[in-house]
Parts: C-alpha cells; sequence; structure tokens
C-alpha cells in the first residue's frame, strides 16, 4: 500500500490531486481498511455485527458516521495485540506509549506501514522546506516513543543525512549541533528552548550557525512560542502532529509557505471532528475533538480512534488536503477551574506577552477547602534576572492580571529567576493537578 518512492524534491502525487480525486481514492481505501478490520480483528468484527453493519454497506464516506469510535480503553482491553490484523511473523516494529497509569498502549507496524510512514515524515520534512542533503539532527527520543525513529526513517527517505541524536545529553546537543551544522532539528518545542538556553549558557550564537528549519510537535505550543524559537535560533519553526494509535509523527505537517497549521495527510488517515459530549460529527470550521480512521494501515487499522485533541478541520492552502488548527490542547489536559476550562497553552500565551518572562513555567492545581486554587511558577529570562523581591513581585502582577483578564481565573503566580524549574528533555509536563 506504500507510495514508491518519489523523486526527490517532486510531490507525492496524491499531495496535489484534486479534491475529487482525492476523496475517491478515500473511499477505495476506507472500505479496503474497514473490510481488513472487520475480517482480522474480533473486535472490530463485534462492533461492527452489533451495530448491524457490514463493511460492504459503507457506501460513501459519510457512512463512516454510522460506525461507532474506538478509544485508548479498547486498545488496553485488547493488549499488547489484539487490536493485529496480520500474523505476529509479518509485524516488523512494535512501538508503545508510556500512559501514565497501567498498561501501555501497543502499536505494530507490517514493512509496508515503516515505508509509507517514511514517505509521509519525508513529505513532512519537504513540506517544512527540507530537501535531499540536508543534515537532520533529531532530538526526539528514541524508542519505544515514535518520535525519534519515525523521523529518522522520513529523513533517510528524503535523502538527508541523519543524526541520531535522541532526547537528553543537553551539552552535547549544542556541542554537536554546533560541530555538526544540521540544517534542521527534530524535537519538542519545550525541550528545543531548553537546547536554546544552554546555547546562551555556552555562550554560542545559534543564529549563526546553519539550522535554518526547526520541526517541532509531539506537545501542545502556541504562535507565540513559535515567535520565541525562531527568533532566538533564527530559524522557522513549523508544527508537526501525529499519535502512536494513528502512526507516530507526520500525520499531519504545517507546510512552510503558508504555516496556518498542519496539512492532515488525508489520503492515508481520514479526519473527522466531534462534539466530545454528544459524539455528533461537526461540520469543517467547528472545534471539538479530532478523530481518524486509517486508510492504508495493514498491522493495526484504526476506526474512528478518539484522539482527545481538540482543534478544528479547515480548507487547504498550500495543499488540496484539510488543515487542523493548532492543538488547543487534550481534553485529559483541560482543567475546569471554578467551572471555567483552562489549557495550559492559554497560560503560555499570557506568559510570552510579557518581555522579560520565559515559557518555563507549571501550573499547580491545589483545593483549598472546596475551593480550587492554582499556582503558577515561571521563570524569568538569564537577562532579565532580579536580585529584589519586589520585581519579581511587580511581574508576577502583571502575569495575575493578564490571566484574569483573558481567561477569567484568578491564580496566584510566582516568579522565580532562571534555571530553577526542572527542564523537559521530551514532552514538557506542565499541570500538577493535586486536586486528582
Ligand atoms: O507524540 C508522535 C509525535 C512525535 C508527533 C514527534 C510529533 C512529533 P504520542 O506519544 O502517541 O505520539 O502522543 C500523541 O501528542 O494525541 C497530541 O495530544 C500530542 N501531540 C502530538 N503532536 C502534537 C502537536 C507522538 N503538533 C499526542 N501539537 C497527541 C499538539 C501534539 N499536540
Amino acid at each position: 500500500m506504500s507510495l514508491p518512492l518519489q523523486k526527490l524534491g517532486a510531490l507525492d502525487p496524491l499531495e496535489t490531486a484534486s479534491i475529487d480525486e482525492l476523496r475517491h481514492r478515500q473511499l477505495q481505501r476506507l472500505r479496503w481498511s474497514l473490510n481488513h478490520a472487520y475480517t482480522n480483528v474480533p473486535f472490530y468484527r463485534k462492533a461492527f455485527t452489533d451495530l448491524g453493519i457490514h463493511p460492504l454497506d459503507i457506501n460513501c464516506l459519510e457512512d463512516l458516521g454510522k460506525l461507532g469510535f474506538t478509544t485508548k480503553a479498547d486498545l488496553r482491553d485488547n493488549y499488547p495485540y489484539g487490536m493485529f490484523a496480520t500474523p505476529m511473523r509479518e509485524i516488523v516494529r512494535i512501538h508503545a506509549s508510556s500512559g501514565t497509569t497501567g498498561k501501555p498502549t501497543v502499536v505494530g507496524y507490517t514493512q509496508n506501514d515503516i515505508n509509507t510512514w517514511a514517505d509521509v515524515v519525508a513529505r513532512s520534512i519537504r513540506a517544512a522546506g527540507g530537501h535531499a542533503g540536508d543534515k537532520v539532527h533529531i532530538a526526539y527520543g528514541y524508542g519505544l516513543f515514535t518520535g525519534g525513529l519515525g523521523a529518522h526513517y522520513g529523513a533517510e527517505r528524503l535523502g538527508c543525512s541523519v543524526i541520531p541524536m535522541s532526547g537528553g545529553q543537553t551539552e552535547k546537543q549544542v556541542q554537536l549541533i554546533n560541530d555538526f551544522g544540521p540544517d534542521i532539528i527534530m524535537v519538542t518545542p519545550s525541550y528545543m528552548l531548553n537546547i536554546a538556553d544552554e546555547f546562551d549558557r555556552q555562550g554560542i550564537d545559534p543564529r549563526k550557525l546553519p539550522l535554518r528549519i526547526g520541526i517541532f510537535g509531539a506537545e501542545p505550543w502556541t504562535d507565540s512560542m513559535r515567535t520565541e524559537l525562531e527568533n532566538r535560533l533564527g530559524i522557522q519553526a513549523l508544527d508537526i502532529y501525529g499519535l502512536s494509535e494513528v502512526m507516530g509523527p507526520g500525520v499531519g505537517m504545517e507546510c512552510a509557505e503558508t504555516k496556518d497549521g498542519p496539512t492532515i495527510w488525508e489520503d492515508h488517515f481520514y479526519p473527522e471532528i466531534i462534539d466530545p459530549a454528544t459524539c455528533e460529527v461537526l461540520p469543517d470550521g467547528e472545534y471539538g475533538e479530532l478523530v481518524f480512521t486509517s486508510l492504508t494501515k495493514e498491522a493495526m487499522p484504526i476506526v474512528r480512534y478518539r484522539t482527545r485533541d481538540l482543534t478544528r478541520l479547515l480548507p487547504g492552502t498550500a495543499r488540496p488536503m484539510r488543515r487542523i488548527d493548532k492543538i488547543t490542547g487534550r481534553s485529559d489536559d483541560m482543567l475546569i477551574i471554578r467551572g471555567v476550562n483552562v489549557f495550559p497553552t492559554q497560560v503560555e500565551e499570557q506568559i510570552l506577552k510579557i518581555a522579560s518572562l520565559a515559557p518555563h513555567y507549571e501550573i499547580v492545581v491545589y483545593r483549598d477547602g472546596n475551593l480550587d486554587c492554582v499556582d503558577i511558577r515561571v521563570e524569568l529570562k538569564p537577562e532579565a534576572n532580579a536580585s529584589d523581591a519586589e520585581t519579581c513581585q511587580k511581574v508576577a502582577k502583571e502575569l495575575q492580571h493578564h490571566i484574569k483578564s483573558c481567561i477569567g481565573i484568578s491564580t496566584h503566580v510566582k516568579v522565580c529567576n532562571a534555571g530553577l524549574l526542572p527542564r523537559s528533555e521530551g514532552k514538557a509536563t506542565r499541570v500538577f493537578d493535586k486536586r486528582k
């Protein structure tokens, strides 16, 4: 099912196909995928049968709405290999997401799946402005997490020279970026910030290095963070989206021409937006939860997977395929503070409005009697470090005021000098909800 190796630098034919052609191909692939899942995965056969639906009853893309959803709990219940649709001997790779509690979520790939994945990641790096011959420094973690190896195979597929650094060893990251001169870095935005601080600490100006593109994802980040990273590093910062259950990185990628949210590679991953409360499918343009159905995956087809990611579908710009808006957050990460819904990204936006603050922050939520309380800890930029408590208090008051007027919640803000909060080497943990 994987696309043939494309001429280096050229777009995949389906990337520029007309919407009609794309929808036609999606329907063909959807019917194959649903039939594959029904025939080979007892979980799907039962789910379809309970609804009285046979895959061949699906005659148009809208018919997908007749089927039920798949959740992370379904994957856990079928741990480890119950969702696989091919015999074990055809599985060439296994990844797993750690999950905060209990069993990890396990995903498998056939050789064709690995090829498709490399194709979509190669396509993603190209959409970011990368090309054959670029050196790509990969600081996503290698291992069971899909970030490192997913990025790696895609960069190789495009014809790049890969530097498989993985996460951690921040001093060494800086040394290698300085000595090897990569053109592209692939890393979480929070770890990029950490690496940028280390550049400053070592007295090296990253803007003087060849680095020109950052491909950042695996966690929510704001446009204000984009500006911060672009200015500090002298690069173009672009958003890559993905999740293990659907494939890994490269389910969608922001295009360098427009920088307006990731284009979903819809020829492989069919997106829907639903109202998370009623599960009703929402029209394009409306905010809700992103749901995916795989169209070409062999080892682990996935039908209407509820990602928990909140965003909306937007019309294509740089490509005919649809885009998603920047992910506001996961419904699991949404905090309800005295009845107000709050996402960490909203707090990040307010922090970055204040020139002396760095986007290193933590949100601690706890209960005082029956009242929800929020403490925000945030760092000053090194050049703004203060030796007196008054300066910190003044900035804290300013942030408290912005949060109250823009988000609508009262917080207690504590501003500290640079370097005092823990640093991320992968996905950052921003929220500590002690009410749970
Ligand atoms: O994070 C895959 C990935 C690796 C994507 C590297 C991009 C780059 P998981 O560990 O399964 O897979 O986590 C998937 O991370 O459902 C989102 O909540 C979040 N996420 C991923 N990319 C973005 C992004 C990888 N660009 C979960 N913006 C997803 C916001 C993102 N959130």
